[in-house]
């Protein structure tokens, strides 16, 4: 079955009472790492990573699109591996390691990705760029050398409604190095 929680899965069951006290209206304690920085959270349990994220970490490089899944805007790395933020709760996250986008630039520069979507010119209004940076982040993380059908796929995750996605591909491109 596949992920819910992963770029292109659908959304999952709303959380169920499990019982006096433990009602969605509960709350839970989680303690986890946002960007290498070590945070305990103690929220709702229904808090999602992405509510978390942009109203009490002020982390509003994550964007909040269609929060249903679909659109990609909100995806952020849980231990390198892609997810949507708004389909996640802090619940989940015991002592996982997130980064968002902001956690990609190191020392004050851009990742190569984020490099290479500026100098491309692959952001008109931006909404979608976040994620899509993270999301080509983990794609060359695991394949350093991706081929188009590979950059395509990912991509696929992220819908973009200004580029038609010609700049975000030569970008991903020149930083796969050519990979065909
Ligand atoms: S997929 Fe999460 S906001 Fe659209
Ligand atoms: S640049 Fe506007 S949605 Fe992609």
């Amino acid at each position: 079955m596949s992920d819910p929680t992963r770029p292109g899965g659908s959304p999952p069951e709303p959380p169920r009472s499990r019982g006096p006290g433990r009602g969605p209206a509960s709350e839970v304690v989680a303690s986890f790492l946002v960007n290498g920085e070590a945070v305990r959270a103690l929220v709702p349990a229904t808090r999602t990573l992405l509510e978390f994220l942009r109203d009490e970490l002020g982390l509003t490089g994550t964007k909040h699109g269609c929060d249903l899944g679909d659109c990609g805007a909100c995806t952020v790395l849980v231990d390198g591996v892609p997810r949507l933020a708004c389909l996640t709760l802090v619940a989940e996250l015991e002592g996982a390691a997130v980064t968002t986008v902001e956690g990609l630039a190191a020392d004050g520069r851009l990742s190569p990705i984020q490099d290479a979507l500026d100098r491309h010119g692959a952001a008109q209004c931006g909404y979608c760029t976040p994620g899509i940076a993270v999301n080509l982040t983990a794609l060359l993380a695991e394949e350093p050398h991706p081929d188009d059908a590979a950059i395509r796929e990912v991509l696929g995750s992220n819908i973009c409604r200004c580029t038609g996605y010609t700049r975000i591909l030569d970008a991903a491109r020149e930083v796969a190095g050519g990979g065909q």
